[in-house]
């Protein structure tokens, strides 16, 4: 940190606030004094100019189109490791030795079954349930099961609900695809890695052998790299303010996924599919195009746009070519949805509505596609997203815990109510 300082000045009162620097990235303004010294509050609503906290984990630079997870490239990960990799660096901090990866690994491994309890859970839902429902539903009620990892002071305990949550999420996950499927319940298999063990629970049925396509798995295992964590999005900020008041993790997770089921934000992965099947074909792209640009219309396209990424999301590229990889591999390659895809993203990189506004297409854009091709319903996609996101929210939820300085998040506002006023009888109204 650098002695810099910033001089407000506001009526007759003049403050000096601490300018922080980090590693890379943005210097912040200290404004933790400023109420205390001029009586006035900042005012940022979506918190577009605010850093809520100080990180390792993950750092983004939106105008250059780059994602860090503890300084790594996410190009490098996704290229080079898997997705237990990944939860072992943005849980500890450092890519594993073998010996760890190994430890790692077994250790989620076992932990992937969930009380049988939990499967009257499901039976409780209609069939037609939205599974991110079911998925609210069953995570928060893991603390009623486990209670032996809801001690958020010991940081045992909180290792222990890290795992639980990393490797009982594609199980949940899984079950809430069967059960809105009317399918049996499929177990976890200890000898299948992670992504390939929750394909088989997927898609596996008491009738046959289920063999895991590779490809699909190296996929899925990607697609899961590519939605770990991203920095304090609205989701990871919903985990954090949960936690800040001593919330058990599980609970602090299903507040998590509660938030990321809304179409702005991880919501945007089904809502994406759902437009691309509206727009149906190459020719009407145009009419959807005028429809995102006009301000009394409140459609936009899904899949495009971010509050950060000011040029490429570098997720969505590489979302790309996964989606290339599987509808090859499944046949689709002529897809027509990828088709519509292509084409609208052609259109909008060189559209000056969208190149003015840094309007490019966002890691949801491409991934629905994808899931669609593999099997998943467009119900599913947020579900996935809720899986693969779970260890960055329960890596920031630790560091957010561990954090020394944490105290319980609680803003204040600007009122613009009505000023004090005295009751008025019902007979006087
Ligand atoms: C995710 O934060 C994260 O990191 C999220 C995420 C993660 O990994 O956690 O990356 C995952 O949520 C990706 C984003 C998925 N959402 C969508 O694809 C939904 C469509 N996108 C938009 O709703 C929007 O772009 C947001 C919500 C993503 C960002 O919203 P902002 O930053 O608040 O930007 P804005 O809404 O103020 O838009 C700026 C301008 C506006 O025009 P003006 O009012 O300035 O004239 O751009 C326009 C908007 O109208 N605009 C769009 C648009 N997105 C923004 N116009 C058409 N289509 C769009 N998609």
């Amino acid at each position: 940190m650098t002695d810099k300082s910033a001089n407000l000045v506001l009526g007759n009162k003049s403050v000096e606030l601490a300018v922080k620097s980090g590693t890379i990235g943005p210097d912040v303004i200290d404004i933790g004094s400023l109420y205390k010294q001029t009586g006035a509050f900042t005012y940022d609503p979506g918190f577009t100019s605010t850093a809520s906290c100080e990180s390792k984990i993950t750092y983004i630079d939106g105008e250059e189109g780059v994602l860090l997870h503890r300084g790594y490239p996410i190009e490098q990960l996704a290229e080079h490791g898997d997705f237990l990799e990944t939860c072992y660096l943005l849980l500890y901090g450092e890519l594993p030795t073998a010996a760890q990866k190994k430890d790692f690994d077994y250790r989620v491994t076992h932990h992937t079954m969930v009380h049988e309890q939990m499967t009257r859970f499901f039976t409780g839902f209609r069939r037609d349930a939205h599974p991110m429902a079911v998925m609210c539903g069953c995570v928060g009620a893991l603390s009623a099961f486990y209670h032996d990892s809801t001690d958020i002071t010991d940081p045992h305990q909180r290792m222990v609900a890290s795992l639980r949550m990393i490797a009982k999420m594609p199980t949940i996950a899984a079950m809430a695809y069967k059960y809105h499927v009317g399918q049996p319940f499929v177990y976890p298999k200890n000898d299948l890695d992670y992504a390939s063990n929750f394909l088989h629970m997927c898609f596996a049925v008491p009738c046959e052998e289920y063999k895991v396509n590779p490809v699909l798995a190296r996929a899925m295992d990607r697609i899961f790299i590519l939605h770990a964590d991203h920095e304090q999005n609205a989701s990871t900020s919903t985990v954090r303010l949960a936690g800040s008041s001593g919330a058990n993790p599980f609970a602090c997770i299903a507040a998590g996924i509660a938030c990321l089921w809304g179409p702005a934000h991880g919501g945007a992965n089904e809502a994406a599919l759902n437009m691309l099947t509206e727009i149906g074909s190459v020719d009407r792209i145009p009419e959807y195009i005028a429809r995102a640009k006009d301000k009394n219309d409140p459609f936009r396209l899904m899949g495009f746009g971010h509050r950060v990424y000011k040029n490429y999301d570098p997720r969505a590229k590489i979302m790309q070519k996964t989606t290339h990889e599987v509808l090859s591999e499944l046949g689709h390659k002529d897809d027509p949805m990828l088709q519509v895809a292509m084409e609208l993203e052609r259109i909008a990189l060189t559209d000056e509505y969208f190149v003015e506004k840094k309007l490019y297409p966002n890691i949801d854009f491409y991934s629905g596609i994808t899931l669609k091709a593999m099997g998943f319903p467009t119900t599913m996609f947020t579900v996935l997203f809720a899986l693969a996101r779970t260890v960055g929210w329960i890596a920031q939820w630790a560091e957010m815990v561990e954090d020394p300085q944490q105290r319980i998040g609680r803003p204040r506002q600007l009122y613009t109510g009505a000023p004090k006023r005295d009751y008025v009888p019902v007979s006087k109204r």
